[in-house]
């Protein structure tokens, strides 16, 4: 079988699952993976032919395809903030929005100062990553309940060439002692999180290939207590947020007056919601008590 002729089989195979342009995409994406080919290259090798063990996994794909499975995870890797992480089904597949976080806070930091940073439900590692690749000097913790995420955000660390300190724990611990047990007496100028935020009841709303995939524990709150992670990451920056220290948040784009309304309650001062690319609000920043 040729590449032309491979290509086109893909293309008849998930006709009926995804739009043209979306197929053509995972093909490109799959090529680079299995056929080490960027797009340019697969159009000017059309009649190469291909191996019995690269027709397989491009069968392989097919099936996971056809029951939406994201192309992310059928790959294992995926690109965030023009960084690679592997991802696997133990790890939120980073979105676009969270970038949009990333950028905001390099804008809003002095690249050279020496900051304690903290990211709150790592997953992949995204955020801590990208953030300590941008900010050199600045040391940076990464937090999750999930040790299978932490494995993955360790790979990714890893690969990307910069040192985290990762830790297992649950931010939904309110207990003085735990907290002093895993970082002592540590403060940190900036703490970030995109934690758990949607909605049990939104769930019919999303797609399949997101609920059928993608962790629980990194997606969902209870309908009867949605801003649950916001309370205690608040709680818990009061008291780890040095003098001047700043909390950044991704938020639910429904939630947004109520997270603020939330962190004013809690004392929090300078509170800004921003907006992502698609005007709903999804950030805030806010600074210590
Ligand atoms: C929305 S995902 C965000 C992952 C990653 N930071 C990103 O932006 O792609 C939320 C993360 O919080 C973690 N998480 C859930 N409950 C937690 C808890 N109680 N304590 C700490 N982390 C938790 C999940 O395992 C998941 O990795």
């Amino acid at each position: 079988m040729t590449i032309a002729e491979l290509q086109k089989h893909f293309a008849e195979n998930l006709r009926e699952y995804y739009p043209v342009a979306e197929i053509q995409s995972f093909f490109y994406l799959l090529s680079e993976k299995y056929l080490n080919k960027k797009r340019i290259d697969v159009a000017l090798t059309k009649n190469e032919k291909v191996s019995t063990n690269v027709q397989t996994l491009f069968e392989e794909a097919i099936q996971q395809l056809k029951i939406y499975k994201p192309i992310q995870y059928i790959i294992g890797e995926t690109l965030f903030f023009d960084l690679p992480f592997q991802v696997s089904e133990a790890v939120l597949i980073p979105r676009p929005e969270t970038e949009e976080l990333v950028r905001y806070i390099l804008n809003n930091t002095v690249r050279n100062n020496k900051l304690n940073i903290l990211d709150i439900g790592t997953g992949s590692g995204c955020i801590a990553i990208s953030l300590s690749k941008h900010l050199g000097k600045s040391t940076v913790f990464a937090m999750d309940v999930s040790a299978k995420a932490l494995q993955i955000a360790t790979k990714n660390a890893l690969n990307n060439k910069v040192k985290i300190d990762f830790l297992e724990a649950d931010i939904l611990i309110d207990d003085a002692h735990y907290w002093t047990n895993i970082f002592q007496n540590k403060k940190f100028d900036i703490i970030v999180s995109n934690p758990p935020y949607v909605l049990q009841k939104e769930k019919n709303l999303m797609h399949k290939n997101v609920v059928d995939y993608e962790p629980e524990t990194a997606l969902f709150v209870p309908d009867n207590d949605p801003l649950l992670f916001y309370k205690n990451i608040a709680e818990f920056s009061i008291k780890h947020l040095c003098k001047d220290g700043i909390l950044y948040l991704e938020i639910n784009e429904a939630k947004g007056k109520e997270t603020v309304s939330l962190l004013k309650d809690f004392g929090f001062h300078s509170i800004r919601l921003k907006k992502d690319i698609f005007g709903k609000d999804r950030m805030i920043q806010a600074s210590k008590p």
